[in-house]
Formats: structure tokens, C-alpha cells, sequence
């Protein structure tokens, strides 16, 4: 096994994967489609080893050039809110099932589709809905495809503990919708590892659910993010109706605005938190495939180091 083709690899589980890749010696080719603004990637690698393609996994009829030679492609293409030009259902939907097909007509051997804990063709949230649909689509036209789904994902670059840290620094409050709903965060890299053991090991058919060892919920998640960063805050417990409607405001104005208003609340993220994000307990995990995840309160710290009051 030679070439891995990765889309969505300038992202921020993206860019783990072609590190560990990288690291391992396989060639990669990113389909990026800002090249400039993924050269970062290129130092992974020795000179040649990583190659950045401009793509777009939309680009239905390019697809089948982008993956040719490859022995595996990646699907790290995703988005956690809608624009004019990226649906979910294009992005998640048609683009997943594209890729798959062209992956399967190009005589790929492995593919490797990323999705998220709870993607479901029966959720109420669109997200997840257009994902859990998504993963079906992967299935039906590359059917040996490995499905990983990873719940809230921790590392220096995230949104998550990276957004809420920037918050505290501007305001007394921290909203939080569905404080008590749980997650399993796991640890960037360790995701990334399990995509690279994957590869290495030439799996097929594999179906992943991966969470760290620890459950936290929403608002422990904000807890355990102000102590780090020594401040306090006021945690302002949001319910679901009003934050359905504060959601829905914005999305609103966010289409009428032609993406101008930004997307602070969406209904869709709202909705996946109506639901807890936990490894299901028949599910195939990591210690079924021999990684130990590391622990957030060990990596918490590096992550949000710029935001801590001295
Ligand atoms: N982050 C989490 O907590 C989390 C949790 C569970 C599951 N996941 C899943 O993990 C995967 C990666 O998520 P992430 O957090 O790394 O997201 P991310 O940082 O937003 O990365 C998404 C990547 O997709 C690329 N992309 C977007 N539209 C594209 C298009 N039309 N053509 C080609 N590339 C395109 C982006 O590149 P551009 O620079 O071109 O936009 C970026 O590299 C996703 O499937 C996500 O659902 C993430």
C-alpha cells in the first residue's frame, strides 16, 4: 500500500491523519481546495511525499482523476453548518456517495469514510440525519468501506474548548444548550491513529464508534475548561425551546444575509445535542483494535494554555 488519497485533509482531523500517515511513509495526496492555505501539510512529509491536489469532492466528474492510483482514499469532508454552496445533503449525501462510487470504479482497495457518533438516517437533527444517510450511501457503492465515528474530538485546534476558552475571555457568561447531555471526547490523535492502524493493518468492513474512557457531561466539559483556564463564569443553562428558537433566528438571518450573519447558534446543532453522544455498548471500539485513548484532563491543559490566567 502505497498512495492514500485524503479529502478534507488541510481540516482539523484531516491534517492528524496525514501526519501519522506521513510518519508511517506512505504517499499522500490532499485534495484541497485552497492549496495555499494547506502547504502547512507538506512539512509532515519528506520532499515529494505529500502532494496537494486542487479539488473539490463536489466536483462530481473529477472525482475518478482525484482518487486514480490511489490503494486508499479518505473522507474527512464535512461541514457544521450550511452555506449557499455547501449543503449537507451535497456535502455529506451526494459527495460521500460520489466518492465511494468513484473510489470503487478506480479499483480503489480501502476506504475509509469519517462520520460522527449518532449519525442517523432517523435523527432530528439534519446533521447528523444527512450523515447517518451519508454513511448508508458510502456502504451501498463501496461496500467493504470502514465507517469511523468519533464522538466530540479534543486537540489544540478544535472549536470546541478553543471557542468556549475565547468566549470567557470576552464575556461573564457561558451559555450552554443541553447541559446535560454527555459526550465521550476523544483525543485528535488518537483518532487519527486508529484511521493509520487501519491502513496498516489493511482492514475492510470495519465500523467504529470512538470515544475516550471518560463521560462528561456538556456543562462538566465547561467546568472542567474554566478551572483550567482560572476563570469564573457564569454557566447559563440554556433550554432546548428557547434555544431552538434563538437557532432558528439565525439561521434566518444567516440566508437572508447570504451567509453574512454568522452561524453562532443552528438549529441543527441544537437538535444533535438533544441526544447523548456515547459509544453504543455492542459497538466496535478502541480497545478492539489496541489503542488505549488518551485522557482529556492530561491533554486539556495544552490545549487552552494561551487562554490561562497567570
Ligand atoms: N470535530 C469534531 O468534534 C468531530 C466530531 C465527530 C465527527 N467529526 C467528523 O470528523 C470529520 C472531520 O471533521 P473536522 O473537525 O476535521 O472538520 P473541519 O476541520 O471543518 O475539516 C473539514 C475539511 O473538509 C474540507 N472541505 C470542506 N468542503 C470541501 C469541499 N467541498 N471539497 C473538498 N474539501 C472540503 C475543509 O477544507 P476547506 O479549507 O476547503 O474548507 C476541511 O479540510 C468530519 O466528517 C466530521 O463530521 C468531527
Amino acid at each position: 500500500m502505497n498512495l492514500v488519497t485524503v479529502f478534507g485533509g488541510s481540516g482539523f482531523l484531516g491534517r492528524y491523519i496525514v501526519r501519522q500517515l506521513a510518519s508511517k511513509g506512505y504517499f499522500i495526496r490532499a485534495v484541497v481546495r485552497k492549496p495555499n492555505e494547506a502547504l502547512f501539510l507538506k512539512v509532515y512529509g519528506k520532499v515529494g511525499q505529500i502532494e496537494l491536489l486542487r479539488g473539490d469532492i463536489k466536483d462530481e466528474k473529477s472525482l475518478q482523476d482525484y482518487v486514480k492510483g490511489s490503494d486508499c482514499v479518505i473522507n474527512c469532508v464535512a461541514t457544521f453548518f450550511e452555506t449557499s454552496s455547501q449543503s449537507f445533503k451535497n456535502l455529506h449525501v451526494s459527495a460521500a456517495r460520489n466518492l465511494a462510487e468513484s473510489a470503487k470504479k478506480e479499483r480503489v482497495n480501502q476506504f475509509i469514510h469519517i462520520s460522527s457518533l449518532g449519525a442517523s438516517s432517523n435523527s432530528n437533527s439534519q446533521l447528523l440525519k444527512s450523515k447517518g444517510i451519508g454513511e448508508e450511501a458510502v456502504l451501498e457503492n463501496f461496500p467493504k468501506a470502514n465507517i469511523i465515528r468519533p464522538s466530540l474530538i479534543f486537540g489544540s485546534e478544535d472549536t470546541f474548548f478553543n471557542r468556549f476558552a475565547e468566549l470567557s475571555s470576552i464575556s461573564p457568561f457561558i451559555p450552554v444548550v443541553g447541559p446535560n447531555t454527555q459526550f465521550q471526547p476523544v483525543y485528535v490523535d488518537d483518532v487519527a491513529k486508529a484511521v493509520s492502524l487501519l491502513i496498516e493493518t489493511n482492514q475492510n468492513k470495519r465500523y467504529l464508534e470512538l470515544g475516550g474512557d471518560d463521560i462528561y457531561a456538556f456543562k462538566e466539559l465547561i467546568g472542567m475548561l474554566l478551572i483550567e483556564i482560572k476563570r469564573r463564569r457564569i454557566i447559563l443553562k440554556i433550554p432546548f425551546l428557547p434555544a431552538k428558537i434563538i437557532a432558528s433566528i439565525n439561521d434566518f438571518f444567516r440566508v437572508i444575509s447570504g451567509g453574512f450573519v454568522p452561524p453562532i447558534l443552528t438549529l441543527a446543532q441544537v437538535k444533535s445535542l438533544e441526544s447523548d453522544n456515547l459509544v453504543s455498548s455492542g459497538a466496535e471500539k478502541f480497545s478492539d483494535i489496541g489503542i488505549v485513548p488518551k485522557k482529556l484532563s492530561i491533554i486539556l491543559p495544552k490545549i487552552v494554555s494561551r487562554f490561562n490566567r497567570t
